[in-house]
């Protein structure tokens, strides 16, 4: 079985993959029983299931994406053990086409300006690095926290005017690479910083009194082989190759160096650590912690600089708003007040379009190890730290959404700010551990 898997994986490498007739099934266990049961079916079908959303908590949708041929056998599955099903995604290559074709047909990137109503590649965000600093100087300048596996430069757009020392926040998008309303939701949200610098109120005070780094792509390998032609719209991980194995790429949201790996002990009931010690999976943590070029980056990045008391790392999708642990069900010593936090930036949000995101401890909603959440909070001291999941039903989110999902997640973040800046007379709120 897992022999076939990997045959599979090569021939695809080969070419585009393609998901005709691929559909996404989507189960909400009602007990610890049933969570088990879909990571049972999940992994006596390694070659023809994968999770989108997998099983950690009793309540929460499971999606799991099956080949054609499998579907019924998947649906019969479902129901034989007394679980009800939904089609979440009818067919996963309609809604590539739909969303190729929004892209061909885009207008040109720089003869009207960027165009942030449609999805670009890495190369473009790239360039709009450039472009926006040429043209926003007073507020903006470039930031560059390293190169990627493949050479690609992880660059982004540092917002602020302040020359004194003051608080800074680090904002990531797109660890994963399909997740693409993350870097698009980071691009539109920095152009909103430059819109309502000196015509609103706040979003001036929040410029000149805090600097924001916006780094739109930190996984720039993964997400140009998402767009490449003889790419996978559907990869997740980073494009290193990994010893022994000829599955490439590691997850870098489990590759952080804070409990990677995870507990054991806590997880066993819940069949999965977190992550994964396998390179063909899609959670895989990497050899050893940092050993993707990418995390080893940003990681040195916001420990060499103090002034970091926010980091939120976007992901998609399903609306959640998180804060640490994520590897254990135990509570920070600060978790009230990152809890207030979420809160905050979850009815900031809310407020703009009525999107609803639930919000909470990051290990009650999604159980992980060697995550971005657990490393600025433990690691870096980051009290403010956050893990996002951004709107949607699945990875392929229509364009139409990305300006929306900017302007309700911009809001969150003013909010973030706020907290920040306040944070500045609360000391116990405002440490750094390291
Ligand atoms: C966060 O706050 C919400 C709303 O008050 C509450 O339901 C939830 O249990 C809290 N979560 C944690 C982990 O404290
Ligand atoms: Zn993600």
């Amino acid at each position: 079985m897992k022999f076939a898997a990997v045959l599979l994986l090569v021939a695809y490498a080969a070419a585009y993959v393609r998901y005709d007739g691929y559909q996404v099934i989507r189960v909400i266990p009602k007990n610890v029983n049933e969570l088990e049961l879909l990571m049972q079916i999940h992994n006596d079908n390694l070659d023809k299931l994968s999770f989108w959303k997998e099983p950690r908590m009793v309540g929460r949708f499971v999606d799991i994406m099956t080949t054609p041929d499998f579907a019924d056998d998947l649906k019969s599955l479902i129901l034989m053990n007394g679980m009800e099903f939904t089609i979440n995604v009818e067919n996963i290559q309609d809604q590539i086409d739909q969303e190729r074709e929004a892209m061909s047909s885009r207008p040109g990137i720089d003869v009207e300006g960027f165009n942030y109503e449609i999805y670009h590649t890495y190369d473009e965000i790239n360039q709009w690095v450039d472009e926006f600093v040429a043209t926003y100087p007073t507020i903006s300048s470039v930031f560059t926290i390293g190169s990627s596996y493949e050479g690609r430069p992880l660059r982004g757009v540092k917002i602020g005017t302040s020359t004194a020392t003051v608080s800074s926040l680090f904002l990531e998008g797109g660890i994963h690479a399909r997740e693409w309303i993350s870097p698009a939701t980071m691009l539109y949200m920095t152009q909103l910083f430059a819109d309502g610098y000196g015509v609103d109120q706040k979003t001036t005070e929040l410029v000149d009194k805090l600097n924001w780094y916006m780094l739109p792509v930190l996984n720039a390998d993964g997400y140009a082989h998402t767009h490449d032609v003889n790419g996978d719209r559907m990869w997740r991980k980073t494009r290193s190759p990994n010893d022994g194995s000829t599955c490439i790429g590691t997850d870098g949201n489990r590759n952080f160096d804070y409990m990677w790996g995870g507990k054991l002990e806590e997880c066993i009931t819940l069949v999965n650590a977190g992550s994964s010690g396998i390179p063909c999976a899609s959670t895989y943590r990497g050899s050893h912690p940092h050993s993707e070029i990418e995390i080893d980056s940003v990681t040195k990045f916001i420990l060499q600089d103090p002034s970091f008391k926010a980091f939120v790392d976007f992901h998609s999708y399903g609306q959640i708003w998180m804060c640490p642990w994520g590897y254990t069900f135990d509570s920070t010593e600060h978790l009230e007040y990152q809890n207030t936090s979420n809160k905050r930036c979850v009815e900031a949000l809310t407020a703009v379009h009525g999107t609803e995101y639930v919000y909470g401890q990051s290990a009650t909603m999604y159980l992980t190890s060697g995550g971005s959440e657990d490393w600025g909070y433990g690691s870096a001291g980051i009290v403010l730290t956050h893990v996002v999941e951004l709107r949607g039903d699945s990875f392929i989110l229509p364009a139409e959404e990305i300006i929306p999902s900017g302007e309700e997640t911009f809001a969150a973040i003013r909010a973030l700010g706020d907290t920040v800046l306040e944070s500045e007379t609360l000391p116990e709120a405002n440490i750094r551990m390291t």
